[in-house]
């Protein structure tokens, strides 16, 4: 039976997690599904800075180092976000960027997986990888002559070859949304003696993750996306206990000395996590980032990550439901999985190439314009122009914490009018911008 929107009005009249979203700061008149690339901003953070700013800085000055607990912010900041992804108090610290953590964690993952056997010559990773991660990978590769081998998803087991240092994988795909099993493919590599690493970025806050329980190696993600800790937010990376204490990272700076303030001229890394530290730390940026995890450690009491991914995949079924019932006929498809085990919090949309203005291209970033204007922020990523398997998308980000089933409803119902009206083929929403 179809869906209507007084189904949709009663969804969210039910939803237990429904009072999480008073915790964010939603501009009026827009639909935000694009949680998986910046998290709306938190009502706190604005407060939570200010008094960074005026209080702890313009008043306390440096003094706030210790009365304003600015030194251990990473470290605090770390055990907060622990439980989101399996992690065990003092396993995380929160600092520096995903791609710096990548470097860090990448470079510490081959020093042990090749002092234990220094004929592993190879990362392997996914072809459709965040190119981030790849460059930093391909870098590395450079810098120690050592080989990249990218392989599609299905490719990925066979590949796992006694020539292999780490294997460097995404949990959940930016641009498709489809979520790995990491514990089967942790094992798999393990059986081969490879260590893996995990791009969690979209995975912390949007689904439940057990690093711990898989047995994983090394991890890495964004606070930005789905923890809400605003543009450009400090990453966190996490060191499986077994590791943390075995190699220095790279960028052997002061603050993951053991002693930093003993101004030694030789380095002595900090036991344990501390050492993936490097320099002074954002405050600024930890204090917003802060505010982001406080709301997840407010939806503990309300079921913590198990009940936000029950509420996360009914609102992506719902999206993939309206979508296939009220805009048939208008060349989408679906590049996400079903398949609730292999599905992140976000549904992409394919639009053949072909189908745009004039028979050009896909028409599918004209499509996310149009619903931009209308309020509805999705975001596109370009497939690889008919060459080969990846077709544009229109992204949808879906964060349970403050979207409910009427958004979803409504998000639909623009884009069934964008397509049925053609207005996505005006001009205006033809000319590409700097960031897509
Ligand atoms: C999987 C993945 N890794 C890393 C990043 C970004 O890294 P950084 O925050 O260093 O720009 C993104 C950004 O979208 C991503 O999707």
């Amino acid at each position: 039976m179809s869906i209507t929107l007084q189904d949709c009005r009663t969804r969210d009249a039910q939803d237990p997690l429904r009072a999480l979203r008073d915790h964010f700061a939603l501009p009026a008149g827009v639909i935000y599904l694009d949680g998986n690339s910046l998290g709306v901003a938190p009502k706190a953070a604005a407060a939570r800075v200010a008094d960074v700013v005026t209080r702890e800085w313009g008043s306390d000055l440096i003094k706030s180092w210790n009365t304003a607990s600015w030194f251990d912010l990473p470290q605090r900041l770390g055990n907060q976000l622990a439980p989101l992804i399996g992690a065990g108090k003092d396993e995380v610290v929160c600092t520096d960027s995903t791609s710096i953590n990548l470097y860090k964690v990448l470079s510490a993952a081959l020093n042990i997986a090749r002092e234990d056997s220094p004929a592993r010559k190879r990362i392997v990773s996914e072809r459709s990888n965040f190119p981030t991660d790849l460059y930093i990978a391909e870098g590395l590769c450079k810098e120690r002559g050592l080989e990249l081998v990218l392989v599609e998803p299905e490719e990925i087991t066979a590949a796992l070859t006694s020539d292999v240092a780490v294997l460097m994988l995404t949990h959940v795909n930016y641009r498709t949304g489809a979520m790995h099993d990491m514990a089967t493919i942790t094992a798999a590599a393990h059986a081969q003696g490879i260590l893996c690493v995990w791009d969690l970025a979209h995975s912390a806050g949007a689904v439940p993750v057990d690093l711990n329980g898989a047995g994983a190696d090394f991890s890495i993600g964004c606070g930005y996306k789905y923890l809400n800790g605003g543009p450009g937010a400090p990453a966190f990376a996490w060191v499986h206990p077994r590791h943390a204490s075995r190699f220095w990272q790279p960028l052997s700076g002061w603050w993951g000395h053991a002693a930093p303030f003993a101004f030694t001229p030789d380095y002595q890394p900090a036991p344990g996590i501390t050492r993936y530290l490097c320099g002074t730390q954002p405050i600024i940026s930890l204090s917003a980032l802060q505010c982001g995890l406080d709301v997840f450690t407010a939806a503990q009491s309300l079921g913590g990550m198990a009940a936000l991914r029950t509420k996360s995949l009914a609102l992506t079924d719902l999206f993939i439901q309206l979508v296939e019932e009220r805009c048939a006929g208008h060349g989408l498809g679906l590049a996400t999985p079903r398949e609730h085990a292999q599905r992140g919090s976000q549904v992409c949309l394919t639009r053949d190439e072909g189908a745009g203005v004039n028979g050009q291209g896909s028409g599918a970033y004209a499509i996310v314009q149009a619903l931009i204007a209308r309020g509805v922020i999705g975001d596109f990523r370009k497939g690889d122009g008919g060459t080969g398997r990846h077709k544009d998308i229109l992204r949808f980000g879906f964060t349970p914490l403050y979207l409910g089933f009427e958004d979803v409803w409504n998000a639909v119902e623009h884009l069934r009018q964008v397509l049925e009206s053609g207005e996505w083929q005006k001009a205006e929403f033809n000319q590409t911008h700097a960031v897509t």
